[in-house]
């Protein structure tokens, strides 16, 4: 991966100025901030990351706010598997210059829209100038006609997900109370800690058998942040451990969706809650994409 050039920098904004001065139709009504980024994210892998930005994405878009879902897990993306839907394109498409980037857009319920995920977004760096700009224009123009975008990022600390975290202003960390996903986690934190921009960090303590068990892990959790790491880790509460879950996976639909009183569905529901809260306001962070285009190459 090689760094972005000041040439290069200056190219893409003038690139962005003058694409936004074009297009002013498809600027959305938070212009001019862009949308509010949520990257989630863990540690350790299989702790429900793909459960939270799927069943997240639903409640907000069930709300009216317009989700965009990008799938990011390189290795196994599945938010599809988990959304019932057959991708007709995915990113790696978009990436290899074999599709548009609004085919691979996919509408999955009203006001959300997925890009499913592959691998192969090394292949950015393998791309022409022309596609390149082509590719970028067109995000950037898919994430001005959002309000929020959820990004569900791969386990683990690749640079890729911590150039995802990074261009957001949200990183959400998911880990269950396990004391090895708890350290998994908080070794991200570490890292996300000394990065150039850290986003606003909340931990969210998934498959909990009781509250008190949950509470517990977020308290050690955030005071170990706080006092090894001078950093402050919001709580954004806590998700049981409920056979809904892995049964609406099974039927390849949002736990929410197909069982929105189980306590899975409310704790997320929840969640959402206290995620609109913090996105009442626009994003203070602009071009997304952009950002991450400027960290891929
Ligand atoms: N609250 C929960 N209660 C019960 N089971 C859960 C809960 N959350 C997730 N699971 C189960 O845990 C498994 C992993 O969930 P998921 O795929 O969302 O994890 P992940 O962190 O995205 O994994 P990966 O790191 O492989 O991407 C699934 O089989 C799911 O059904
Ligand atoms: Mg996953």
């Amino acid at each position: 991966m090689t760094a972005i050039t000041t040439d290069q920098a200056t190219a893409l904004r003038r690139m962005m100025e003058q694409h936004e001065a074009v297009e002013p139709a498809a600027v959305a009504p938070h212009p001019p901030t862009g949308p509010f980024v949520i990257a989630v994210a863990s540690g350790k892998g299989g702790v429900g990351k793909s459960n939270v930005a799927v069943n997240l994405s639903w409640t907000l878009a069930a709300a009216g706010h317009r989700v965009l879902l990008l799938d990011a897990d390189l290795g196994t993306a599945n938010a599809d598997v988990l959304l019932g839907v057959r991708p007709r394109h995915h990113l790696g498409d978009v990436l290899g210059g074999r599709c548009a980037l609004d085919d691979a857009a996919q509408l999955v319920a009203p006001h959300l829209r997925l890009i499913p995920g592959a691998s192969g977004i090394g292949d950015v760096a393998n791309l022409g100038d022309a596609q390149r700009e082509r590719l970028l224009h067109g995000m950037a123009r898919l994430e001005q006609s959002c309000d929020t975008l959820i990004i569900d990022c791969g386990a683990g600390i690749s640079q890729n997900v911590l150039a995802f975290a990074q261009a957001a202003d949200q990183l959400l960390l998911v880990t269950t109370p396990e004391p090895t996903a708890l350290a998994d986690a908080y070794s991200l934190v570490k890292v996300a800690s000394r990065m150039q921009h850290t986003p606003d960090l909340a931990l969210v303590v998934n498959a909990v058998l009781d509250r008190q068990e949950g509470r517990e892990a977020t308290q050690r959790f955030t005071a170990a942040a706080a006092r090894f790491l001078q950093i402050a880790v919001d709580d954004f509460g806590q998700i049981p451990r409920d056979p809904r879950v892995p049964l609406a996976v099974r039927e390849r639909r949002p736990v929410v969706h197909v069982y929105p009183r189980s306590p899975a569905a409310r704790a997320i529901s929840a969640l959402a809650q206290r995620i609109l809260s913090r996105t009442a306001g626009p994003s203070v962070r602009r071009g997304f994409f952009q950002q991450i285009f400027g960290l891929f190459y």
